[in-house]
């Protein structure tokens, strides 16, 4: 870090001005009061409205972060490109991509569809991700148990996220289990038509699949996972290989096209960057070569995107020329 900057070498010579910038930006989004916060179980719905904050951290690892960037979230559907990115390293895209499909479902993210296949559409909605998660608990590493799986998974996050610890929130975990009429049903839905790999044991794939979701962090942590899809797959602040760039390659093209639920569409054609958003407010969004950013939000529009996570979005955009087209 220190030799590049010398040489003034960074992906973003000026991120003083950069800076700015996104001051200027977090604070036009702070006035935003539309939406509402998540619901469905009561410990989502306790999230505080005011919760606002914004990280960034580039490539080659200059960081900037505004706003409550350390307070705790549950990771929500922002697990889904972590798992699926998992599932890809460790089984490769053939295996993972005999079971799930690559396409948007066009539908709501926990909608009761499968696709022509009669496999789940993408692995960015529920269905597709309770089956990532049946393939990571039942053919990577068969053995384990669910507990070792657990912290075998948590411990790959980390590793994405330059080693700082993930949190759990076991009240978030075990509400997701009890209010999950839907996921069971897409769960047994997909058991009816055979879409899980042979032995999976159907309640532990359902409870990891929860779990995941009930995993904790925050914008700062979160950014550095988005700057590791950023790079490559190599995390720019340890520096280690945590994803083959064919693994990464295929995430943000899924991000890219099912990542911002049915919205994906237009935040495609709007912003034109990978992104994930999840029922607790969370934005992961990838600027290939350049930078990952989370924002942090609960007040959600009714597609179930953080209000101000999108308006900053698209003012980012009016910005800076990051739009891939
Ligand atoms: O499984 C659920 O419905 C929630 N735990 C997560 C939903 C979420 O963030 C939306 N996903 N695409």
């Amino acid at each position: 870090l220190i030799t590049r900057a010398f040489r003034s070498q960074f992906v973003i010579p000026d991120f003083q001005d950069f800076i700015k910038d996104v001051e200027e930006m977090y604070w036009a989004a702070k006035s935003n009061s539309d939406g509402k916060v998540a619901s469905y179980i009561p410990q989502l719905a306790r999230a505080s409205a005011e919760n606002w904050g914004v990280s960034v951290c580039t490539i080659d690892g200059q960081r900037f972060s505004i706003g409550d960037v350390n307070v705790p979230f549950t990771l929500q559907s922002c697990s889904k490109p972590l798992t699926y990115a998992m599932a890809l390293e460790t089984l490769g895209p053939d295996v993972v991509h005999k079971y799930v499909g690559t396409e948007p479902s066009g539908r709501n993210f926990n909608e009761l569809v499968l696709d022509y296949n009669m496999k789940p559409h993408n692995p960015m909605i529920n269905a597709g991700a309770i089956l990532v998660c049946s393939l990571l608990k039942t053919l990577d590493r068969p053995e384990m148990t669910l507990a070792e799986k657990f912290d075998y998974v948590m411990s790959f996050f980390s590793r994405l996220a330059g080693n700082e610890p993930l949190g759990f929130n076991n009240a978030v975990f075990l509400s997701e289990r009890e209010a999950a009429d839907r996921n069971y049903a897409l769960g047994f839905y997909m058991r009816e038509h055979k879409c899980y790999p042979e032995k999976t044991n159907f309640r532990e794939c359902m409870d990891f699949y929860f779990q995941c979701c009930s995993m904790e962090a925050n914008c700062d942590i979160m950014s550095i996972m988005a700057a590791t899809l950023a790079n490559g797959g190599i995390c720019p602040i340890t520096d280690e290989k945590v994803l083959r760039p064919d693994s990464v390659r295929n995430v943000l093209s899924l991000m890219h096209s099912c990542g911002m639920y049915d919205y994906s569409g237009q935040f495609a054609f709007k912003v034109g960057l990978p992104a994930k958003s999840g029922v607790s407010g969370a934005m992961l969004i990838v600027v290939p070569n350049v930078m990952g950013i989370c924002t942090w939000s609960p007040p959600l529009d009714p597609l179930g995107n953080s209000c101000r996570g999108l308006q900053f979005c698209d003012d980012m955009i009016k910005r800076f020329n990051f739009h891939k087209y």
